[in-house]
């Protein structure tokens, strides 16, 4: 198990930030759309408050992931890829952490704007208010803006899944298996 990445493959520590990301935005997704439905009364209100705090946890990890990223190295793209692939790879990579800040920050817009409670962090670390207080408006836009960037979101996900596939089942190169748990690259482990 290496945990930087080479040239070849992406590092243990992406590929861990990278599903755990992707398993929490599943989540997050199913738990939000539910509990949106659920009649009004006071018992949903765990479920937003585990929905928020698990919301802040993408985006720490959000954070985190970037901050490695820094540090890591990355593999190149398959010298395969034509410029302009290689720049929609890259435009939609960006326009996804983009979206791993603004979903739950939207969210979070949405909390302070509407200052119904405190925010607390699994209970724990007392959140700041991005707004100061109540405000309308910005309720209004943290709302709208929560709902249908998360929608971008999966549809940007879901495209970038889609072109992974295509890589490993048209293509046959290697972009998927580096990506995915385990040293699975098709010229084998290396030392
Ligand atoms: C990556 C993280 C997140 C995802 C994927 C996500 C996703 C969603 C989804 C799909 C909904 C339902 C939207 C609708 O149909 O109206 C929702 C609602 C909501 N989310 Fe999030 N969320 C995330 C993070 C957060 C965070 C960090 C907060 C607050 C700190 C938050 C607060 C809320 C609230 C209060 C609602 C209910 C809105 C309403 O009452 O209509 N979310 N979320
Ligand atoms: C919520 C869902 C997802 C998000 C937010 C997401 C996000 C990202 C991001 C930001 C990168 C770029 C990493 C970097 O350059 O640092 C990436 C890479 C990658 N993702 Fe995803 N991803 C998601 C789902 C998926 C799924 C479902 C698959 C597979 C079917 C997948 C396969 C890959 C692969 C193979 C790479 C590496 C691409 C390369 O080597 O150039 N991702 N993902």
């Amino acid at each position: 198990m290496t945990l930087k990445g080479s040239t070849a493959h992406w590092g243990s520590v992406a590929k861990l930030f990278h599903w755990t990301i992707v398993l929490l935005i599943l989540a997050q997704g199913v738990i939000g759309l539910i509990m949106v439905e659920l009649p009004k009364k006071p018992n949903i209100i765990p479920i937003y408050t585990f929905h928020k705090s698990l919301g802040l946890t993408v985006l720490l990890l959000a954070i985190l992931r970037l901050i490695w990223r820094l540090f890591d190295v990355r593999p190149a793209e398959p010298a395969t890829m034509s410029h302009a692939q290689v720049m929609a790879a890259r435009v939609g990579h960006a326009l996804l952490y983009v979206l791993l800040f603004a979903v739950p920050l939207s969210g979070w817009l949405f909390d302070s704007a509407s200052s119904l409670r405190p925010l607390y962090w699994w209970g724990i670390v007392q959140m700041p208010s991005l707004t100061g207080g109540p405000d309308d408006q910005l309720k209004e836009i943290g709302h709208e803006t929560h709902e249908w960037l998360f929608w971008l979101l999966i549809l940007v996900a879901a495209g970038h899944a889609t072109a992974a596939l295509v890589h490993h089942f048209y293509h046959r190169d290697d972009v998927l298996r580096r990506m995915l748990p385990g040293r699975r690259t098709a010229s084998g482990p290396t030392p």
